[in-house]
């Protein structure tokens, strides 16, 4: 059942953006198995339905409606859709996404949109929509970004992705003291290598480039969803209520192997450090 209390969530509303697949899938599983009414969207009906369709089979509660968040006018019809009901939203989970590997000068003007829109602009416009109703109902609530390691540090080969992730974590960072005095409160994690079939067709889809990926965490694995799963099931709860503006990296320490200058000497043999102790050593004086 993992480290919780049964009732960590109970009668929390919560709205998961991106909720039919993958870490969206496995957060929402794990907020109903601890009390939560979830409330998932996305732009496949089929997923979403099967999805919701099988937590209330489990004995859940969910709710769906599709929902590009690319487009506010739908993002309006979703947050009153929701409200009607279960009657109100207590956690926004900003999880959709849309990413994929490209040399930067590869891109087209509408390949740079396509992920733009939908991290970006699609996050903003949920926040939005969600906090302008809880600062006129004054209602707190809790809204979790899902942002990545290199919203930090940037990275090559996914720009799109990396300059709209850093846009989430300092919309993040800005309404934590925006909005804290409304009782609004804003958490992040920034997840490493968890493999999802959304991840993976569009970021390793190859053996050699997943090799690739888990040669990078000093873990040695990558993540699995039930560990983002309970972190975020943590800042949502209200035990983790005086957090607010923070970013937690679930990685396997992986952003800080690539950024230690010396973090490469991990693949040195014992006897080269045999070898290296010597030439390393003060030489003795005379
Ligand atoms: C270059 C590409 C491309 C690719 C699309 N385009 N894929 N360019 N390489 N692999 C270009 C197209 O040619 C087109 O430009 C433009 O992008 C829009 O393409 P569409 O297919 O029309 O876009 P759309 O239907 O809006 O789909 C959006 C998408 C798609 C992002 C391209 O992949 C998607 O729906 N993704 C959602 C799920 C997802 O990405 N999940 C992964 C999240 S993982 P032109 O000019 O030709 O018209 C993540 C972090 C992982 O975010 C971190 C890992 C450690
Ligand atoms: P995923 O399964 O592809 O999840 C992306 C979800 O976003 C899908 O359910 C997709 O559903 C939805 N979505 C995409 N565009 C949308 C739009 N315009 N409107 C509404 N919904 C949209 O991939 P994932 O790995 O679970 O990713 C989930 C989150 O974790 C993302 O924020 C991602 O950046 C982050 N993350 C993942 C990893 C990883 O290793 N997996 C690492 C770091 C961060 P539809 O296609 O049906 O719309």
């Amino acid at each position: 059942m993992g480290p919780f209390r049964s009732d960590l969530l109970k009668d929390k509303v919560v709205l998961i953006t991106g909720g039919g697949t993958g870490l969206g899938l496995a957060m929402g599983q794990r907020f109903a198995e601890l009390g939560a009414l979830l409330a998932i969207t996305g732009r496949r009906e089929e997923v979403l339905k099967e999805t919701s369709d099988s937590l209330v089979a489990s004995g859940y509660k969910s709710f769906y409606q599709t929902c590009d968040v690319r487009d506010p006018s739908q993002i309006h019809d979703l947050v009153n859709a929701v409200e009607q009901h279960y009657g109100h939203i207590d956690v926004l989970v900003n999880n959709a996404a849309g990413n994929f590997i490209s040399p930067t000068e590869r891109l087209s003007p509408r390949a740079v949109d396509a992920v733009l829109n939908i991290v970006l602009h699609g996050t903003f416009y949920t926040t939005l929509e969600v906090g302008k109703r809880w600062i006129e109902q004054q209602r707190p609530g809790t809204m979790l970004n899902i942002v990545t390691t290199y919203a930090s540090t940037g990275s090559g080969f996914v720009t799109p992705s990396a300059a709209a992730k850093a846009g989430v974590l300092a919309l993040t960072r800005s309404l934590a003291v925006e909005w804290a005095p409304y009782g609004i409160r804003q958490v992040a994690v920034a997840p490493g290598p968890f493999p999802t079939e959304g991840a993976w067709s569009r970021l390793s889809p190859t053996p050699e480039l997943e090799q690739k990926m888990l040669d990078r965490v000093p873990m040695g694995r990558v993540g699995d969803p039930g560990e983002l799963s309970n972190l975020a099931a943590y800042l949502i709860s209200d035990y983790a209520a005086y957090i607010n503006g923070e970013v937690v990296t679930i990685d396997g320490g992986e952003w800080l192997q690539g950024a230690g200058q010396f973090n490469d000497l991990r693949a040195v043999t014992e006897e080269q450090w045999d070898v290296l102790a010597q030439l390393t050593r003060k030489k003795k004086q005379g």
